[in-house]
């Protein structure tokens, strides 16, 4: 049966931290896995992507496979053809599947008929994509991932949802503070607390400020440039993360994503080389694992 990265939950806690690691020698050396090599890899877009798109382009590229791009539209399913039989044939072809898609459902119905790994490149409930490169990026910054608070500040969307399962997977202290309304998924941080290791863990709550408090790093979206100049002077030693498109001026200033804190560029780049160790991990041939 095909191993699928759905919500990221299919990772054991050792195989994250594994894959973290292998992101950064991937990372060191960008000709140094040819894991797809003569392999094609099916990329579906059903909602558009900068990141996404080219890291996932790029990376089966540099792994020595084929992509196979897909938009909107542009496939039978636009005209009614089935999940089933979609995720039937794609699988005769490919290697892998990658799917941005609007609801989980749409993906999860994918991934059961298909007979290849399915990837979830972004849901409306998860980004278990973003969350590898957020790990890597802190992990480069930080050298150890355990012990790490991480606050988020924002929606409680996708990719918060994917923060607080695989950081609290990692080791990390996940702090997701949102306006009331705004909360995340409760049963995604049951989900998240549930399977947390290395001494992470979640907490959620609708104070900024005192979120941010000792925070190692600050996730920002929506809801932190509201003039908490108080908040802003305790954030100021952390670490600036963003999964961008940004709007700066909006929920986060320029001066902090352009900034000697920020890790943004990196956090972006960084879509690529853990893209690269997942795909190894899931379609490419197996490998020793890390050193204790
Ligand atoms: N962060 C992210 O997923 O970016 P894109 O929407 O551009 O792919």
């Amino acid at each position: 049966m095909a191993r699928h990265f759905l919500t990221g939950e299919e990772l054991t806690s050792d195989e994250l931290l594994d894959l973290v690691d292998r992101a950064i020698q991937l990372k060191a050396d960008r000709a140094l896995s040819r894991a797809l090599e003569g392999r094609s890899v099916a990329l579906v877009f059903e909602r558009p992507s900068t990141r996404t798109r080219v890291s996932f382009e790029v990376g089966v590229r540099e792994l020595g496979g084929h992509p196979v791009v897909l938009r909107e539209g542009e496939t039978q399913l636009s005209r009614g053809e089935s999940l089933r039989d979609f995720a039937l044939v794609l699988s005769r072809f490919v290697a892998a599947i990658g799917v941005r898609t609007g609801p989980h459902a749409t993906l999860v119905e994918l991934a059961e008929h298909s007979e290849v790994p399915v990837v979830n490149m972004l849901t409306e409930d998860h980004h278990p994509c973003q969350a590898l490169a957020d790990l890597m990026t802190l992990r480069e910054r930080f050298g150890e991932l355990s012990g790490l608070r991480v606050t988020y500040v924002g929606d409680g969307n996708n990719v918060a949802h994917s923060l607080m399962v695989l950081g609290a997977k990692a080791g990390l202290e996940v702090v997701v503070a949102t306006p009331p309304e705004l909360g995340p998924d409760r049963q995604i941080a049951e989900i998240a607390t549930a399977s947390a290791a290395n001494g992470g863990g979640v907490k959620l709550t609708n104070d900024p400020e005192a979120a941010a408090t000792d925070a190692h790093a600050l996730y920002t979206d929506v809801w932190v440039s509201m003039g908490e100049d108080d908040a802003a002077g305790s954030r100021r030693a952390a670490l600036a993360l963003h999964c961008l498109p940004a709007h700066p001026g909006e929920e986060i200033s320029g001066d902090v994503l352009y900034g000697d804190r920020s890790a943004v560029w990196d956090q972006a780049e960084n879509r690529l080389h853990a893209q690269k160790a997942l795909l190894e991990l899931l379609v490419g041939p197996p490998r020793l694992r890390r050193a204790a």
